[in-house]
């Protein structure tokens, strides 16, 4: 799909199609009004008639409006008063899958036009480039026949004040590189474990390296072993699967300049090991590799803005195997920071290549490093799938992460992250364990993560709930890549 930015009058080609937007009072938005006065009072008389009240995504489509030369569309906003973030983007997904359902080629979206709190122009043609964008993602890359229920739109036009095209213009770059990177995040999350492999992450590193001169770092099991990342082995030595250890740098900032460092949990199958999980759902495991495809996400909308940040990319990337060589509970590892951890469970995993990676990141003497992580069933029972739960040991990047998410619609919460939790991980024989028991279950994962972020400020994203749906939608959601490329804008726009 292909957009522009427009102002003027509403109307598109004969083979097009006009959005406009009607309120739940049945009162007509500006651009909805003038297509009003052309067709000399056509539209109030079908909204009067009662077949569009203005509920929130309603849809009615209209052919040979008089004074119209293509179709038109009225979208229902709801209460005018009640018109927010939420609101404009479920208007603008309700109109762009109306539109799917049309012959139409091109559209002209005035939805852009409403005024929406305090958001501008920017906000309004980014939102709605990456709501267009995002729905009409498709995952047919496994299907031996291609499906043929392609829309037909190609062109959206989003109609803007002309004095606000400056700011609709970086908007519509921004909209784009997100819609682009959540792609990415998807599309590696969708695709079958035996496909999308460490080393497949890492090929996929490769392309971005090349597409955007990243610098690209790829560990095997040896350099990994001399280094001292046991941790991270331990989980690696059940599988036949030979694990990775990925690192892109981005340089778009002053060379002085230290960068943001985003670690992703990389697994890209987790049976639980030798702790095995049950037999139900299991292939969702597959998913549990999408803190690395949000990261791989996020660079590439970084790199195809070229902001003007400095980043790295790291990656720890393995699969999660039971077998003769896996690691046992009660097993005991010396981690690449040299405290020793007591395996209790082989299930919790992720923050065992974690913990070596926010070691390894220590070099790059980062600004901030924010890991990305689907980590605890607990995170998923205590914020459901709406909120990812964010944790930190930096109150200002704390809130510097919840404002990005806030601007992005891709929301976080705040969880503590209290010595007092620390307890819990406790061991007789090692340094500490790998588990906390069941209460606090997210937390006190996040407090074994922060023993190993000490040395630097530190954010930690629990994306279990928020990164992929289950049941009939069931896919990745390219979450939080909209978030950490807002959190990254913001920093370039600090400098
Ligand atoms: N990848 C899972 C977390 C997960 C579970 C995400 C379900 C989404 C849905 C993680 O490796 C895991 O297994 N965590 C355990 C930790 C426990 C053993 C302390 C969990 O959450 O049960
Ligand atoms: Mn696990
Ligand atoms: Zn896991």
């Amino acid at each position: 799909m292909e957009f522009s930015i427009k102002s003027g009058v509403p109307q598109t080609g004969a083979n097009g199609c006009v959005v406009a937007g009607v309120f739940e009072t049945r009162r007509l938005s500006g651009a909805a009004a003038a297509l009003d006065r052309a067709a000399r009072g056509y539209l109030s008389k079908v909204v009067r008639r009662g077949d569009m009240q203005g509920k929130l995504g309603a849809t009615l489509l209209l052919h040979d409006v008089p004074g119209a030369t293509g179709r038109v569309l009225l979208v229902g906003l709801g209460r005018e008063g009640e018109f927010h973030d939420k609101q404009y983007r479920d208007a603008v997904a309700a109109a762009v899958a109306a539109l799917h359902r049309t012959g139409a080629e091109e559209a002209s979206l005035h939805l852009t036009e409403l005024p929406v709190g305090r958001r501008d122009a920017q906000w309004k043609v980014a939102h709605a480039v990456a709501v267009a964008g995002a729905s009409a993602y498709r995952f047919t890359r496994m299907k031996s026949k291609g499906e043929d229920d392609r829309p037909a739109l190609r062109r959206v036009a989003l109609a803007v004040d002309r004095a606000a095209h400056k700011g609709a213009a970086a908007g519509l770059e921004q909209g784009l590189a997100v819609t682009h990177g959540v792609a990415l995040a998807r599309d590696l999350g969708n695709l079958p474990p035996n496909v999308c492999t460490p080393s497949h992450l890492a090929d996929e590193a490769r392309e971005l390296s090349r597409r955007y001169r990243m610098k690209l770092t790829v560990l095997g099991r040896e350099d990994m072993e001399r280094l001292g990342m046991r941790t991270l082995l331990s989980v690696a030595q059940g599988s036949a699967e030979p694990p990775r250890f990925i690192t892109l740098e981005y340089r778009g900032g002053p060379a002085n300049q230290k960068p943001v460092a985003l670690v992703g949990k990389g697994i890209t199958f987790d049976t639980g090991g030798i702790s095995i999980k049950p037999a139900a759902d299991m292939d969702e495991m597959k998913f549990d590799m999408c803190g690395a495809a949000a990261v791989l996400g996020t660079l590439k909308a970084a790199g195809e803005m070229r902001l003007p940040v400095n980043l790295v990319g790291a990656i720890p990337s393995t699969e999660n195997m039971p077998g003769g060589r896996a690691t046992r509970p009660g097993d005991i590892v010396k981690s690449l920071s040299g405290q020793t951890v007591e395996i209790l469970n082989t299930d919790a995993e992720g923050r065992l290549i974690l913990c070596d990676a926010l070691t390894y990141v220590e070099r790059f003497r980062p600004a901030a490093v924010i890991d990305i992580a689907t980590l605890t069933g607990a995170c998923v029972i205590a914020l459901g799938h709406v909120a990812t739960g964010l944790f930190a040991n930096d109150e200002a990047l704390a809130r510097e992460v919840a404002v990005a998410g806030e601007e992005a619609c891709d929301r976080v919460w705040r969880m503590p992250l209290w010595e007092d939790y620390q307890e819990q991980l406790k061991s007789n024989f090692a340094d500490f364990a790998n588990i906390g028991g069941r209460p606090a279950g997210a937390v006190t994962a996040a407090c074994f993560l922060a023993r190993f972020a000490r040395k630097y400020k530190w954010a930690h994203l629990d994306i279990a709930g928020t990164a992929w749906k289950s049941g009939k939608e069931k896919g990745a959601t390219g979450r939080p890549v909209p978030l950490l490329t807002q959190f990254l804008v913001n920093r370039a726009g600090r400098t």
